[in-house]
């Protein structure tokens, strides 16, 4: 491992984009590759088997790339498949549940929601860090299945999307959360429908600022910190259709995103 190694980022599609961003933004120097398992997305309606199995996956073939430091840009393979990745990457992992729960403790005034895929919900992964931090704060959690694919297909806003918030939403609401972790890292693709949907007091916790914080004091503390001055290298893979991976990557990362290479599992 040297300091000059690239970071590891994954996500199962484009949703790890968002913390990918928050690492460029944060540490330019730094040299990431980006792993999108396009191939088997949605991870967040399948069995924690196949989460751990598709995830360990991905952190193996990142690690085959000589990474320093694997970042778990996906909450659903954070809350359900940590231990498996952590033996598959055989370098630091940092998963993206307990940077958003410690964001969340440090605004709210006592009632979080959370939303996030069926699998991370059903974990209880944030209450419990949540919990941890501290004993006062009460929680209510939702699924949003249908966020995933809106993201993936590039519907980011418009009354589609509109409506699928104000509905799922709505328990939330009425729970009067004073924030709402974005616990899945597509979500924040939808934010300005989801802050218009809980109204204006309600703070939206987006995990991959804290992250990236926390991503950063991890390679210091390593003594891993690239060397300063030029820009690192950008990669990125997807493991089904790079070229569609592409257009909707530099919607969001604008026009640096370069070649989508295809990495695919499939003998
Ligand atoms: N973006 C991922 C997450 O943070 C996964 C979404 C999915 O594949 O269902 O949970």
């Amino acid at each position: 491992m040297k300091a000059a190694s690239p970071i590891g980022v994954f996500d199962s599609g484009l949703g790890g984009l968002t913390v990918f961003g928050a690492l460029a933004r944060r540490m330019p120097e730094e040299a990431l590759i980006y792993f999108g398992d396009t191939a088997r997305v949605p991870y967040g309606s399948k069995s924690p088997e196949a989460i751990a199995r598709f995830s360990a996956q991905a952190a193996r073939f990142l690690a085959s790339r000589g990474i320093k430091l694997l970042v778990v840009a996906c909450n659903t393979s954070s809350a359900l498949a940590l231990p498996a990745i952590r033996r598959a990457a055989r370098v630091p992992v940092i998963g993206v549940i307990e940077p958003g729960a410690r964001a969340a403790a440090a605004v709210t005034r006592g009632r979080v929601g959370i939303v996030g895929t069926e699998a991370t919900v059903r974990s209880g992964a944030y209450p419990r860090a949540l919990r941890a931090l501290s004993a006062r704060i009460k929680t209510e959690s939702r699924p949003c299945p249908l966020f995933v694919p809106l993201v993936e297909e590039g519907w980011w806003n418009g009354p589609v999307v509109a409506a699928v918030a104000a509905r799922y939403l709505a328990p939330l609401k009425a729970a009067r959360v004073d924030a709402l972790i974005l616990g899945c890292t597509h979500y924040p693709y939808l934010k300005p429908a989801i802050a218009r949907a809980m109204g204006p007091r309600v703070r939206l916790i987006d995990s991959a600022e804290e992250t990236a914080r926390e991503t950063e004091r991890a390679l210091e503390g390593l003594g891993l910190r690239a060397p300063r001055g030029r820009r690192g290298r950008r990669e990125f893979y997807a493991s089904d259709a790079p070229d569609r991976f592409r257009r909707l990557a530099r919607r969001m990362l604008g026009p640096g995103v370069g070649q989508v290479k295809l990495h695919s599992f499939d003998a």
